[in-house]
């Protein structure tokens, strides 16, 4: 895949893991959308990258999909790569019943719903390119899952499985499908629950994962599992009873 002149639409773009591969984008000479719904966090973005372009939009609603879609598509007619990389993860104690379900906002619209519709919306514009990609953002939490976060694992399984069908069917187009699997980031995801359940590691730059991308979009590698992404992918193979025991002690 190219890694330059691209016109690239990044959901979630504002902060995280998304704003970093924002920032390897235009430095690669691409020009950048980013979406999120907090609006202060999308200028906070703009003021570190006057380049990038930004649009507030709840991903999970499908009004504002919709307007997302012909907003890019009447304003960037070159748009030709799609980052799936807005997300939250929560911790959801299914013992509770339904009503802790109606606490916490909707993992399944915003990590896999959005995935699956904003695909659907730019796939026929894509296949009129000369070459397009959609790029999901899944995680080695995809592979082997962390119980605590029974709806945000299950997602980013989804996101997994759906990316290698996606893939398959768009193989004889000129769209290329790219999973992006990180390992544990140090971003604001869990919004800090991390420190409640007294974990001291907060994971790796954003930026690396970032890199990553950069350098599987360059050498057409479909699935990037990075740092110890790779060894949850390749133990839910070979090892998963005890990988998973030592994850949810
Ligand atoms: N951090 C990790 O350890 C880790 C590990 C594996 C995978 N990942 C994945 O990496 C991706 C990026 O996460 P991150 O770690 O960079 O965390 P982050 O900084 O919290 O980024 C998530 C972004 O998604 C946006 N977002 C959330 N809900 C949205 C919605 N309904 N509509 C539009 N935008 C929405 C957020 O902005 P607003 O709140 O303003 O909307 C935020 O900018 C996620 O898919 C996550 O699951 C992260």
């Amino acid at each position: 895949m190219k890694i330059s002149g691209n016109t690239v639409l990044i959901t979630g773009g504002g902060t995280g893991i998304g704003f970093c591969i924002a920032e390897e984008l235009v430095k690669s000479g691409n020009e950048v959308i980013i979406c999120g719904r907090r609006e202060e966090k999308l200028k906070e973005a703009k003021e570190k990258l006057p380049k990038i372009h930004t649009r507030v939009c709840d991903v999970s609603d499908p009004k504002d999909r919709k307007h997302l879609f012909d907003w890019v598509r009447s304003r960037y007619k070159d748009i030709n790569m799609l980052v799936n990389n807005a997300g939250v993860q929560r911790m959801i104690d299914m013992k509770k019943g339904v009503a802790e379900l109606a606490k916490h906002e909707n993992e399944v619209d915003i990590n896999l719903t959005s995935t699956i519709q904003l695909s659907a919306y730019f796939i026929p514009t894509f296949m009129q390119r000369e070459e397009a990609a959609i790029i999901n953002v899944s995680s080695g939490l995809a592979f082997i899952p962390l119980a605590m976060m029974p709806i945000y694992c299950a997602t980013k399984a989804a996101v997994h499985s759906f990316s290698i069908s996606l893939r398959h069917q768009l193989k004889n187009t000129s769209v290329k499908v790219f999973e992006v699997i990180p390992p544990t980031v140090d971003t604001e995801l869990d919004k800090g629950t991390r420190a409640q359940r007294s974990m001291t590691y907060r994971g790796i730059p954003p930026s690396e994962v970032a890199v990553a991308t950069m350098k599987a979009l360059a050498e057409d590698e479909y699935e990037c599992a990075v740092g110890q992404a790779k060894n949850l992918m390749e133990a839910s193979r070979t090892d998963f009873a005890e990988q998973f025991g030592r994850m949810n002690l």
